[in-house]
């Protein structure tokens, strides 16, 4: 602060301010009554700004550091004592394996402690999906872990960010959030990551969760649960990320009319562990994608059968001998996520049938 006043005379206003929120934003004197909630930011629109109000589309996202949005919703400081920190700062379509190691292993380490009752990460909304299912799979405490997103930039009018930030980080703070597996709260909805579908482009109730139903709804600061989530996930898997450096290469590959073995034998070449493939209808394989799919498996790539459509469930042998072609049926999850666990199982093996109990179970 003291820095800050010395170079007052040399700044201009808004300068001055951009300066001093973030100091103020590190500095709020901790209420021993409110949850400690630490906030971990990636990017994405959240941080996104434009270069005027009524941008909504063509702004650039991961720009805002962690302090100025937290700056931006001061009564967070009425719910929760809450801290920031940087992760990352990417638009989420460039989210990668290691930032997810790191994101992990971050929050791993964070809830370990006492002093942090909750973590909330604030990250782009094109892949929160499969973020929030690894992390579902790999977070290694019952302490609630929310993630958050903004279908418009911090700089437009009706900006969702602000309360979708604020929401989160009442529901991080909630006991009732406790061992429920990682969250994501967006327009006051609670929706487990297991079940979540980002739906549409551009509208800000994008986020749905169309085969399960929310977990619960977060309404004038309080929330309300009505279900657990569906399936095994954090202290209950046997993922582990603790000193992982990398992850299994596994790629996706779309059946379509009239498509050819080209992208899977390419994927092979180039080294893939692992290939969902999203089948149209039941997760279908033509005839002409079929011989590759066997000579992937051949070699021991593990190759999962998901559904094109990115709805419903594709169960072991649905039109296509999984028995005989030593395939993996994906259950319900969507092509993204079915990629998210098949590189979690294949940091513990490589046996197909094994690769199906967790697909069964996850
Ligand atoms: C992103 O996913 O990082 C950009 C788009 C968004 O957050 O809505």
């Amino acid at each position: 602060m003291k820095k800050l006043l010395a170079l007052l005379p040399m700044l201009s206003f808004s300068a001055l301010l951009t300066a001093v929120q973030p100091a103020l934003a590190q500095a709020p004197a901790a209420n021993p009554a409110l949850p400690n909630i630490k906030i971990l930011a990636t990017g994405g629109t959240i941080a996104g700004a434009g270069v005027s109000s009524t941008q909504y589309a063509g702004y650039q996202a991961a720009v805002t550091p962690v302090d100025k949005l937290l700056a931006a919703v001061p009564e967070l400081s009425k719910v929760a004592n809450v801290t920031g920190e940087q992760i990352a700062q990417v638009a989420s379509h460039n989210m990668t394996g290691d930032i997810l190691l790191k994101l992990a292993q971050r929050v791993n380490v964070l809830l370990a402690s006492k002093d942090v009752d909750g973590v909330v990460i604030t990250h782009g909304t094109n892949t929160l999906e499969e973020s929030a299912y690894f992390l579902n799979l790999v977070v290694k405490s019952s302490k609630p872990v929310v993630m958050v997103g903004a279908m418009r930039p911090g700089t437009s009018m009706s900006a969702d960010g602000p309360m979708n930030i604020f929401r989160s980080v009442i529901t991080a703070g909630s006991k009732d959030a406790h061992g429920r597996g990682v969250m994501v709260v967006m327009n006051d909805q609670i929706i487990g990551a297991r079940d979540l579908h980002k739906t549409d482009t551009m509208t800000v109730d994008t986020f749905k969760a169309p085969v399960f139903g929310y977990l619960g709804f977060v309404v004038d600061g309080k929330t309300h649960f009505y279900k657990p989530a569906a399936r095994k996930h954090t202290t209950a898997t046997e993922f582990d990320v603790t000193g992982l450096t990398s992850l299994p290469k596994v790629d996706i590959v779309l059946g379509y009319e009239d498509d050819s073995r080209t992208a899977i034998d390419a994927l092979v070449a180039a080294g893939a562990k692992g290939i969902v493939h999203a089948g149209a209808g039941t997760a279908s394989v033509s005839a002409a994608v079929q011989p590759g799919i066997l000579d992937a498996v051949a070699r021991k790539v593990a190759v999962v059968r998901s559904p094109r459509a990115s709805l419903g469930i594709i169960t072991r042998n649905m039109e296509f001998d999984d028995d005989k072609f030593g395939t993996i049926s994906g259950d319900t999850l969507n092509p993204p996520k079915a990629r998210i666990l098949l590189m979690l199982a294949l940091t513990k093996t490589s046996d197909p049938k094994e690769i199906q109990r967790m697909f069964d179970m996850y």
